[in-house]
Formats: structure tokens, sequence, C-alpha cells
């Protein structure tokens, strides 16, 4: 397997007939060069994206400066428009998910769970008065995990419960796949519980996820503090296929580009038309500072910034 490492490394590279000079600084990804879209900036680390493809809307959690206090709030921008807007009413917000089989979006923070109301933009208060909400999923059954215990719930018989296999562990992050197999994450590892199994299995014991998601054709990605890794079907394995610095979280646009942020920032990757050439030039580069001669090719970056 062949993973390129790479962290700030910006390539530029002559296309061929030499009077266009390209900058590669886009994204690798499972060894594709993709060029980067900022959608949006000037954020406080975009948790939780959550694409509306419907509406075109990105909803996602971000810090927010309250007096000296540091909080969370949901906002909701519009991909094409470029515009950007606060939900307001969800006190807190961080926690976000979409219940794509009744086309609903719902929010947590300090004080309970929130519905979104498309006809007046607004969140209005749904259940759990008074409970901190770390996370929620919804698929099939409507799933939360409460702040600072790290319990899950579900939603059984008119009431939320603490889920049984789950009562004596932490979760992080939970999410059920199309095909209903289960992964979640705690500060152990990231684990997959298969279908008609109740054994969690390993995938990974050494990345922080911040995120899991799911592309149209059902693989599964998680996006970890360094990056995004995708699982390794069927070796019960992940493998990183993107070094981002600072990821936060990842969601798909309606035709199944990736959307990530980092720690100020929501980018799209986009198919390159010279995904060929900086995908090569990179690899050149890594190659040359392998070898302990980076510097070398480093000059035409360098006269482009002063
Ligand atoms: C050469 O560069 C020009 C200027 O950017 C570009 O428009 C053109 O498509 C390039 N031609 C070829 C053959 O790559
Ligand atoms: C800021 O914090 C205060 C006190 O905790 C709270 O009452 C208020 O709603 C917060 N404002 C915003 C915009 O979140
Ligand atoms: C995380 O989950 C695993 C699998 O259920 C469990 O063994 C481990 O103790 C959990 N870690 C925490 C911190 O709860």
């Amino acid at each position: 397997m062949y993973i390129v490492i790479l962290l700030v490394l910006v390539s530029a590279v002559r296309a061929q007939n030499g009077s266009e000079l390209i900058m590669c600084d886009g994204v690798v990804f499972n060894n594709v060069y993709y060029d980067k879209e900022l959608l949006f900036s000037g954020l406080g680390r975009p948790y939780n994206l959550m694409m509306h493809k419907f509406s075109g809307v990105i909803f996602f959690s971000h810090t927010i400066q309250n007096g000296t206090q540091v909080d969370f709030g949901i906002m909701a921008c519009h991909i094409e428009k470029r515009t950007c807007r606060d939900i307001h009413g969800v006190p807190g917000g961080y926690a976000l998910a979409y219940d794509g089989g009744n086309d609903d979006i719902y929010f947590g923070g300090h004080d309970g769970i929130y519905k979104y109301n498309f006809l007046t933009k607004k969140a209005e208060f749904f259940a759990e008065e008074g409970k901190s909400i770390w996370g929620i999923f919804v698929r099939r059954n409507f799933y939360y995990i409460e702040y600072p215990t790290q319990k899950l719930y579900v939603y059984q018989d008119d009431t939320f419960v603490k889920v049984a296999e789950a009562t004596d562990i932490e979760v992080d992050n939970f999410f059920i796949s199309k095909q209903l197999d289960i992964y979640f994450s705690n500060k152990t590892a990231l684990y997959k519980v298969e279908k008609n199994s109740r054994q969690p299995i390993v995938l990974n014991d050494e990345i922080a996820v911040r995120q899991i998601a799911e592309d149209i054709y059902g693989d599964i990605y998680f996006c970890a503090s360094d990056g995004i890794y995708v699982e390794d079907k069927p070796y019960h394995k992940s493998k990183k296929v993107a070094d981002i610095h600072q990821a936060f979280g990842m969601t798909f646009d309606e035709v199944d580009h990736i959307i990530y942020s980092d720690k100020d920032a929501i980018y799209r990757m986009r198919p390159s038309k010279y995904s060929k050439l900086c995908y090569d030039a990179i690899l050149d580069a890594l190659e040359k500072k392998k070898q302990g001669e980076g510097r070398r090719s480093l000059p035409l970056i360098s006269n482009m910034y002063n």
C-alpha cells in the first residue's frame, strides 16, 4: 500500500506549452489530485458538516465568541450563493443530524434537541430539555450522545433509553451505514460492529475521529484530525486517503464531491484539469524532499510569493 505523506507542500509546474504556471495547491485524495475550492472562510472549527442536497445548503457547527467564553453555534451556508446565516435558538449548538427518510434536520446543544423548520428557517425545540447533547444520529432509530457522560441513547416506546450494548462505554461518534453496519469511535479506538454481530472490531486505534460519512456507493469515510481515512473492506482496517492539516469535518455535495473543513474554512474537492500534471509534480517534489534536496524544487514557489 502506498500513502502520500503531504503536510504543507505546494508544488508549481508549467503546463506543456510553458506559458502557464499552475499552482498545485490542491489535495491528493486516494492517489488522485483534486483542486481545492474555498467555499467559506473565517470560521471557527467547522464541525459536523451536513450538506442538505435538496436545498444546496450546508449546515455545520462552529465556535462563536460569547463575551470571554467560547461557545458553539449552528450555521447554514448556501453553497452556490456563498451566503451564510446563523441558526438562532440552539444554545451551544454542536450536534447535527439528517434524517434522510423524512428529510428532517436536527440540532443539539446545551439544552436538548431541536428540529429545523424549513419554512421559518428556524430551530424549534424537539426533546430532552435540560440535557447537553454531543451527537445525534438518525437511521431507522433516533440516537443521541449525551455530554459529558458520552452515553448513547435511543428512542424507544415514547422515551429515550440508554443503548443496552453501550451502557458501560463512552461513544464519541456514532454512525449506521446504509448496509446497517455500525461504526463508532471513542477515546480508545474506532470500531465497526457488523450487521447481525455484537462484537466490536477495531478498525484503527491511532486516529482521533471527528466525523463519519458515507458516499452514494456506501463507502465509509472517517474524518480524523490529520486527514481522511476510508474503510479498507474487507480487511477490518482503515487506510489513509488524504492528508489534511487539522481537519474537522466532511460531507458530500449533490454530485458526491467531498466537502471538508479545516480549523477555519470549508473547501470542496473538484476534479482538476491538471490532475496528472500536479500529481506527478507532487510525487516528484516528495521524492526530492526524501532525498534531502527539497530546497531545490521550491524556489519557483518562493518567487511567486515574493
Ligand atoms: C498553452 O497555454 C495557454 C495559455 O494559458 C492555454 O490557453 C493553452 O490552452 C495552452 N496550450 C496547450 C496546447 O496546452
Ligand atoms: C452568551 O452566554 C450567556 C450566558 O451563558 C447566554 O445567556 C447567552 O444566550 C449567550 N449568547 C449567545 C449568543 O449564545
Ligand atoms: C470504547 O469502546 C470499546 C468497545 O466497546 C470499549 O472496549 C472501550 O472500553 C471503550 N472506551 C471508552 C473510553 O469507553
